[in-house]
């Protein structure tokens, strides 16, 4: 009995090892390979094969005829559904819109204008039932933003959110290409920090839950903090990336990142993900803002190309089917560039304008909005703001008023990318900290202008805002997973 079994399963190995050698080669696991194989993403690209699949999804709409029963099924692997045509004997009362089904039947040339393909079930099974009425969600209604909003844990099962999900991925995609392709290195900064490097003091402190964990780890008992410092989550990976350029020269991080702002606006996270970067061997501000400008315009272009579908019917589904022009409009014109005292004049000369400010006053978000109009609708670079405006670490102008820091304004946000040149003289940034009190604390920091020190500077972009200029979302709440701001961190 021993030896045809060895048979076997030598012939088995032998038509399996190829196979998983090509997966490997074209980068996939096997478990990943044999999911792309039997997505419906996949299906919907086959031509009929007449053949049998296996379909796992959740049903996203019914249509019931009296001999026929047309189900919309959705595993999230693209926007359009497969529809499945299925005999209404073989459908029970639990195949309902929500539930979870897997059905098996031939995959065939569809009649439908919509779709090349359909599968007609010969089996369809209910893995998981959805009770309609209970369901937040309802078949063919238009749920507003608000409402969906409500449901942060379901809301991936509505059409619109999975959209915005895959966006949100080719996006992320889109960025590390953009470094990737320009001599850019990732770089995992921490998340744990004794650095408030934005120094605004929008810190979230932290400390184990259990008090004796923190005793258990002191020798003495002159510190009460874990870390034997205050620790916080960072607010910025800035001043860490500055380290490591000291001997990598062109680097970025893409993380999460962490403020205690008591801001519920619609551009405010208290958790959101940052896109930074950080170069050497430049004291220019031109340098930074041609990087930052070409970022955008690229990751835009490749967004816009390789999920076009994604984005068309997330725009559409929000009511925002004129955006996906604007944007497109946007990065074929060049980003404009005024200083900050510029953009006070401009301002000031508004007329009967209710939003007034004055020189050393920050820019409110009514006035970025209102500057990016006025300039003709494109991103606009705002630079050279008062010193007071801006943290420590920012390069000094020659004026002794005004510093090299930049801040990238879009169409419909406001702020969308903030960046300067870091003072790269040790004795101007130690006398700033000085005069903080700091200056023990950043001691690693001054160390950097020390040995070897670089004249540099970098950026950072928020990610969910940049969402929000691409897809025109009102609210950055809609466009992140998991959305925390003051009074809400539910789930
Ligand atoms: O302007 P910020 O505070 O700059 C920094 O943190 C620098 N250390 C970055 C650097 O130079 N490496 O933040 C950068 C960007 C802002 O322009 C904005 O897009 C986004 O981060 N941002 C927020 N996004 C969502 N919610 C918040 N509370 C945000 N605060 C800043």
């Amino acid at each position: 009995m021993a030896a045809p079994m060895t048979k076997l399963w030598k012939t088995w190995v032998a038509t399996i090892n190829p196979l998983l050698r090509i997966c490997r080669q074209k980068g996939y696991s096997y478990r990943c390979y044999s999911f792309a194989k039997q997505s419906i993403a996949r299906m919907l690209e086959t031509s009929p094969i007449q053949d049998n699949v296996k379909v796992k999804g959740w049903v996203r709409a019914i249509r019931g005829h009296r001999d026929v029963i047309f189900l919309h099924v959705s595993d999230g692997s693209c926007v359009k559904p497969l529809q499945v045509v299925a005999d209404p004997s073989l459908c029970g009362s639990d195949v309902t819109y929500g539930c979870c089904v897997l059905v098996e039947g031939c995959l065939i040339e569809s009649s439908h204008p919509g779709q090349t393909v359909e599968v007609a079930a010969h089996r369809l099974q209910v893995l998981g039932s959805c009770d309609p009425v209970e369901f937040p969600f309802k078949a063919r209604k238009k749920h507003s933003a608000d409402y969906i909003r409500m449901y942060p844990h379901l809301r991936p099962r509505t059409n619109t959110f999975s959209s915005l999900l895959r966006i949100r991925s080719q996006a992320t995609s889109a960025f590390h290409k953009y470094f990737q392709e320009n001599g850019f290195c990732q770089v995992h900064t921490p998340i744990l920090t004794s650095s408030d490097c934005e120094g605004a003091g929008e810190v979230f402190h932290v400390e184990p839950a259990n008090s004796h964990l923190t005793q258990a780890v002191q020798e003495d008992s002159e510190s009460n903090h874990f870390f034997k410092c205050p620790t916080y989550l960072n607010v910025s990976g800035q001043l860490h990336l500055e380290a490591i350029i000291g001997g990598l020269t062109r680097v970025y991080t893409f993380g999460p990142t962490f403020r205690a702002e008591n801001s519920r606006g619609r551009h405010h996270l208290c958790e959101f993900y940052m896109i930074e970067a950080e170069l050497a061997f430049t004291d220019s501000l031109e340098d930074i803002m041609q990087v930052m400008e070409e970022m955008v315009r690229t990751t835009t272009q490749t967004v816009m190309a390789s999920a076009q579908e994604e984005v068309q019917y997330y725009l559409q589904n929000t009511g925002a089917e004129k955006h996906r022009e604007t944007v497109e409009a946007m990065t074929t014109k060049q980003f404009k560039r005024i200083t900050y005292t510029e953009a006070i004049s401009i301002l000031k000369s508004k007329k009967n304008f209710q939003f007034k400010v004055e020189w050393g006053a920050d820019l409110q978000k009514e006035h970025e909005r209102w500057l990016t109009q006025h300039l003709g609708d494109v991103p606009v670079f705002v630079t050279d703001f008062p010193a007071q405006l801006k943290p420590f670490y920012t390069k000094l102008n020659t004026d002794n008023k005004t510093v090299a820091a930049v801040d990238l304004l879009v169409p419909g946000v406001g702020e969308l990318i903030g960046g300067s040149l870091r003072e790269d003289s040790y004795d101007a940034l130690h006398s700033r900290l000085e005069a903080a009190g700091e200056h023990d604390m950043y001691d690693w920091y001054l160390d950097l202008r020390k040995y070897g020190s670089a004249p540099h500077g970098g950026f950072g972009l928020g990610f969910e805002r940049y969402l929000q200029y691409l897809l025109g979302t009102g609210n950055i709440r809609d466009v992140i997973p998991f959305p925390r701001s003051p009074g809400s961190c539910k789930l």
